[in-house]
């Protein structure tokens, strides 16, 4: 019997015509079709075969010579080779049979309405109905009230587990922001250029210069990779008077030297080196993302992902010249996700 809520008769829903393949109407195309396929089929079969004798026949150190590799193992080459042709002629020969000469044939499925119709429904209802009664959950509110407490509480020791788990993110703060800068005996750390390890003196650094920096109490062999990484920092000089005037550019004058500032060279969107100073407009720019720093102001981000501006390094320099460090980062190095307010 048919469902009296579909429609009497099937109507095309407004699909193009059907356009018969070749093969379908002409006995010779589909006759073609045929010897292609098992043309395909064929060439798996021969490389199959091909593979297996070149296996056996061809020792393990001939060495060919193939322009643009030069010398290679002629062995390795003939396997690959037959191997592709043999899953490449099964591969195109099973799509060019299913295109060319299997059914062709536009078939649209009548849908039933999604919504059940109102006896069905009420039936269901009446089913969880007779279910919640054949419980007591109604007539027994001491059951209901303490296995819905049970229930409610069980998700508890979960909840407990995973917010233990995440830590003290006071602690975790402190972490980030610890570097090989941090200053341990009140003893300020000299800015050592990172390739030669030789200290900088503030009268080495001209106008326009840039250089990379790390800490002068780095020990190779006592600081992994990422201790190192933290601690990276690009020093460059700036004239006084390209500083913004106004607060952004104000921490800039105050934590450098005569014009010279330090920042981390951690990006803070994802953590690439931020290696590229564009000398004309002070700007810092992230290979990765393209994020770009102002120096002029206090690195403020002004294009790309990141979020927040490089963590600027506090800077003087010592009794002999050299550039010093006085106190480590007074925040987080590299990508701080949970700090992120928009
Ligand atoms: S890591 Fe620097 S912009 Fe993405």
């Amino acid at each position: 019997m048919s469902d009296p809520r579909l429609p009497a008769t099937f109507e095309n829903p407004g699909l193009p015509p059907h356009v018969h393949r070749a093969a379908d109407t002409d006995p010779r195309a589909a006759k073609r079709a045929e010897r292609q396929v098992a043309g395909l089929f064929t060439l798996s079969i021969l490389s199959t075969i091909g593979f297996v004798v070149s296996y056996f026949a061809v020792k393990n150190d001939t060495e060919v010579f193939v322009p643009f590799i030069g010398a290679t193992n002629l062995l390795n080459i003939l396997l690959g080779v037959f191997l592709a042709l043999a899953l490449l002629g099964i591969g195109f020969g099973a799509v060019h049979w299913a295109k060319t000469l299997m059914p062709d044939e536009e078939v649209v499925e009548e849908r039933h309405p999604i919504r059940s119709d109102d006896a069905t429904r009420a039936k269901a209802v009446g089913l969880l109905e007779a279910g919640a009664e054949s419980a007591q959950l109604n007539r027994r509110p001491l059951l209901k009230a303490t296995a819905g407490t049970a229930l409610g509480l069980f998700a508890l020791p979960l909840g407990v587990q995973l917010a233990g788990s995440l830590g003290n993110p006071t602690k975790a703060l402190e972490e980030l922001k610890s570097t090989i800068w941090d200053v341990k005996d009140g003893k300020p750390i000299r800015l050592v250029r990172d390739v030669e390890r030789t200290p900088i003196k503030a009268a080495d650094v001209s106008i326009g210069a840039v250089f990379h920096v790390l800490p002068e109490t780095i020990k190779d062999s006592h600081h992994v990779l990422e201790d190192k990484a933290k601690a990276a920092v690009l020093l460059m000089r700036l004239h006084p008077n390209d500083f913004a005037a106004d607060d952004l550019g104000k921490k800039a004058r105050s934590w450098g030297y005569e014009g010279i500032v330090a920042y981390s060279k951690i990006c803070t969107h994802v953590g690439c080196p931020v290696g590229l100073y564009e000398q004309q407009t002070h700007h810092l720019l992230c290979p990765c993302h393209q994020s770009t720093f102002d120096v002029t102001r206090d690195c403020e981000v002004i294009f790309g992902p990141a979020k927040r501006p490089l963590p600027q390094l506090k800077i003087t320099v010592d009794a002999e010249g050299y550039l010093v460090a006085p106190q480590g980062f007074a925040e987080p190095v590299g990508p701080s996700y949970w700090e992120r307010k928009k």
